[in-house]
């Protein structure tokens, strides 16, 4: 298992999931090599819920990471979990086309690009 592997697993044990049950990590890789790690966190109202891939997202950006390489998402269950619609579209305009991982604890993955996953996306460049 590779480090950044290794920070969505660790993550995923920080989820506040007491709602769904469901506890996701999230990691994302700097092209620097840094790593910026996230996990779900339930609001009681539901739709303030956030998911881990935002969290990792947003905290990379607020920690001043620019480009990334690769997001590892680790959730448990057997169909790996794919990010939601809601991540897919702040993963695009975050950062672009990136190589995504699904994980789950039995150590099945999947790899693919997240333009897979988000076909003809909306972004800045159609507000120009
Ligand atoms: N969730 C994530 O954190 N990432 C995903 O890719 C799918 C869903 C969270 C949101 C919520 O806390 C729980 O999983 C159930 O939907």
């Amino acid at each position: 298992m590779d480090r950044l592997e290794a920070a969505a697993l660790e993550a995923r044990q920080r989820a506040r999931a007491p709602f769904s049950g469901f506890r996701v990590g999230a990691a994302l890789e700097e092209e620097d090599g840094r790593i910026f790690a996230g996990c779900n966190v339930e609001s009681a109202s539901y739709g303030l819920t956030m998911c881990a891939e935002r969290v990792a997202a947003f905290r990379a950006v607020a920690e001043g990471g620019r480009r990334f390489v690769r997001i590892v998402i680790a959730a448990d269950s057997r169909t790996l979990t794919p990010p939601c619609g809601a991540c897919r579209q702040v993963l695009w305009e975050l950062c672009g086309n990136v190589e995504i991982i699904l994980m789950n604890l039995q150590g099945a993955r999947e790899s693919m690009r997240l333009s897979t996953l988000l076909p003809r996306p909306f972004d800045a460049k159609f507000l120009d």
